[in-house]
């Protein structure tokens, strides 16, 4: 397992999931624990330092967390502030801390300090409509990661809604390129596609991008001959070895009334799609536990993987020095 120190900031929870309760989340198998204390959000390692219990199993109380074994009673820079039935001066006591901050309805967490704020989506501010859901899959974040952002798999996996039933295909140019923690392909000649959604959503299609950015963000934007008409963005972590959890903002243009219907109707679509993905993925997975082989073959439209790997790994990705044109039929 990875280590858990990840920098800069991850989408970790919803803002309206953490009320007056504690929420415990998972970080690459670590527990952390987001509470609400005198209006303060904080999070704190999810682990009482006495016994073990988890923290985010008891109750907030008087701008602290109070543990659910014994009580102790912790505040949001982790400090001990009462053992119950202790006569006498009270032992130092700490629980780790993390920066957590909010933005666009979603609570980031950072191992370290950071001082710049979160990314959230490309059209965050302005006069956009945007929606939030959440998925699990089975799988790793690369694998995650790759799955949105690739094009070819659309053309099977999500027959008929991403895509037209017809087998026809479109000569599409693909520039990818990338920097120190990024990665994006663009899409050019790609008329508009012919499945329920684009068909619901788009208006014509000039180019499309599908970005990837550290520590895990997969990010699709398709633009109309002017302006951006969508963009989904997926903020992923890992949460356990198996399991990856994911945030998916769905965003365009207002347009007076009819962005937020359109977003209302490509809602159940976009669910629809995430769980013929989730099946996919999650077989893929099982898959490759029970024969015990992780080797895969990169194939020559796989574009994106590569570099996605070098960014999980730290590196930069080979693309920052050389872009890559290719032709593909999409
Ligand atoms: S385990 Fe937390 S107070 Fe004892
Ligand atoms: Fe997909």
């Amino acid at each position: 397992m990875s280590d858990h120190k990840i920098e800069g900031w991850v989408a970790i929870a919803q803002s309206n999931a953490v009320r007056n309760k504690p929420l415990r989340v998972l970080v690459n198998g670590r527990g952390f624990v987001l509470f609400r204390a005198d209006g303060k959000l904080s999070c704190l390692a999810d682990i009482c330092p006495h016994r073990s219990a988890p923290l985010s199993g008891g109750r907030v109380v008087n701008g602290t967390i109070e543990c659910p074994y014994h009580g102790w009673r912790f505040n949001g820079a982790g400090a001990c502030e009462a053992m119950p039935g202790l006569v006498g001066t009270m032992p130092r006591t700490l629980v780790p801390s993390y920066a957590v901050c909010e933005k666009d309805g979603l609570i980031f967490f950072s191992a370290r300090a950071v001082d710049a704020t979160p990314y959230t989506t490309v059209l965050a501010a302005g006069d956009t409509v945007s929606m939030t859901v959440e998925s699990r899959v089975t799988s790793s974040l690369a694998e995650v990661a790759e799955n949105i952002l690739d094009a070819t798999h659309t053309h099977f996996t999500h027959k008929g809604i991403l895509r037209g039933l017809s087998a026809k295909r479109y000569k599409v140019t693909v520039t990818v390129t990338g920097g120190d923690g990024w990665v994006e392909a663009r899409y050019v000649g790609e008329p508009k596609q012919e499945g329920l959604v684009s068909r619901l959503l788009e208006g014509e299609r000039s180019i499309s991008i599908g970005r990837f950015r550290y520590p895990g963000i997969a990010e699709l934007e398709f633009w109309g001959a002017k302006s951006i008409n969508l963009v989904t963005t997926f903020h992923l972590r890992q949460e356990t070895d198996d399991t990856v959890h994911g945030f998916g903002i769905l965003s365009g243009p207002r347009q007076r009334n009819l962005g937020y219907l359109k977003a209302l109707l490509f809602k159940p679509f976009f669910r629809i799609a995430l769980r013929q993905d989730q099946h996919i993925l999650h077989a893929a997975e099982r898959n490759r536990r029970l024969f015990g082989d992780r080797r895969q073959m990169m194939g020559p439209l796989d574009i994106m993987r590569p570099h996605i790997d070098a960014i999980l790994a730290g590196q930069t990705p080979a693309v920052a020095e050389n872009p890559a044109v290719l032709v593909m039929e999409l």
